[in-house]
């Protein structure tokens, strides 16, 4: 029989794909910036060179497939072509939750998949902050690692689903002192990351001094996970369901702290389309993730339509680094962006 953690896992992919799981009346951000038309372009389109490096990998787009799945009778298959787009296009990818691997031996294979198809690109193992905050196992750590074979690995911190879960734990009190227990014990790097509620710059200079070496921002403006657990208890409004920072904002405040720390910025939370992905880029992305899009694309029409989808977002930054000016990725920063509120 399935665990409540599968079933839950279970649950929540049936609702992100055939709910309104989206936020209602709030933005990513990205719609408040234009890009700087540069009718003097000298860019060689043919020459962009899109490739950058990931913590000591050469990866070819500045883009991972977000962490989602695994841990449950459905999300095997569902790993399994998410692997096989990471490997097809040279990408990093996330796994989704690995608690359910501590908890019995069952969906094992659901987690493993990942690295059996994707043996040569950057995979990350991925744990909540609830488990950590509750106790620094170090066997633990060591586990969901070796599971995956991850190159590093990921801890997402998820006050508002938490909060909002009829099962949550909303308990993060020593999370901080364990994320540096971790991070002082493993040479492994490890990145932090929110759900959909985004990270600022206050949150995320409390995460580097804990020693994160990545913050992926994922910002409001995609998936509400308030509105996936309140459609979970059946509940369909709160105040809190648009709860979040937008991932416009996150990634302009979070890039700031650029000066004083080195560390890889993930732009990511509801990016959906190579205009979001260029002014996350623009901003101070480091590189670009994205879930639900590529969920919606591989359960419609499989992995080769979510390859499709991605090369068409890149296709469209090429264009946008083209008309911008911007020869290389670097030369697609702020100053091509001008914020709507000043075209007039
Ligand atoms: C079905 C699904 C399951 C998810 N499970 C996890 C998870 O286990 N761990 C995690 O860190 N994030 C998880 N997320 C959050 C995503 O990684 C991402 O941060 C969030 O959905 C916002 O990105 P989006 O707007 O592109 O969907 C999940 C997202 C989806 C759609």
């Amino acid at each position: 029989m399935a665990s409540e953690t599968s079933s839950r896992k279970d649950d929540q992919l049936e609702i992100v794909l055939n709910g309104q799981v989206t936020f209602l009346d709030k933005s990513n951000g990205f719609d408040n910036y234009e890009f700087l038309h540069d009718a003097t372009t000298g860019v060689e389109i043919e020459k962009i060179d899109l490739t950058t490096e990931f913590f000591g990998h050469k990866i070819n787009l500045p883009f991972m497939i977000s962490s989602m799945t695994g841990g449950s009778e459905k999300s095997t298959g569902i790993n399994e072509k998410l692997a096989v787009v990471a490997s097809e296009l040279g990408i990093p990818i996330g796994i989704g939750s690995q608690r359910q691997a501590l908890e019995n031996n069952n969906y094992h294979n659901s987690y493993k998949i990942i690295r059996k198809n994707a043996s040569d690109v950057p995979v990350f193992a991925n744990i909540g902050a609830a488990e950590i905050s509750l106790k620094f196992n170090r066997d633990d750590i060591i586990k969901i690692i070796d599971l995956v074979e991850a190159d590093g690995l990921i801890i997402h911190i998820n006050p508002l689903q938490e909060l909002i879960q009829k099962e949550g734990n909303p308990q993060f009190k020593d999370f901080l002192q364990n994320l540096s227990l971790i991070t002082a014990e493993f040479d492994f790097p490890v990145i932090v990351k929110e759900v959909g509620a985004g990270i600022s710059k206050h949150a995320a200079k409390k995460l580097l001094d804990s020693g994160a070496r990545g913050i992926d921002v994922a910002g409001a403006g995609g998936t509400s996970w308030a509105g996936v657990e309140l459609l979970r208890k059946g509940e369909e409004k709160s105040d809190f369901w648009d709860w979040g920072l937008p991932t416009s904002y996150c990634v302009r405040t979070v890039s700031e702290l650029k000066a004083d720390y080195n560390f890889t910025l993930i732009g990511s939370g509801g990016l959906k389309n190579g205009f979001d992905i260029a002014k996350a880029i623009a901003l101070g992305a480091d590189i670009t993730a994205s879930a639900k899009p590529l969920l919606d694309s591989l359960s419609s029409n499989g992995a080769g339509s979510v390859i499709d989808l991605i090369n068409g977002w890149f296709d469209t930054v090429r264009k946008i680094m083209f008309l911008t000016g911007s020869q290389t990725l670097s030369e697609l920063d702020k100053t091509k962006l001008i914020p709507k509120k000043n075209l007039h």
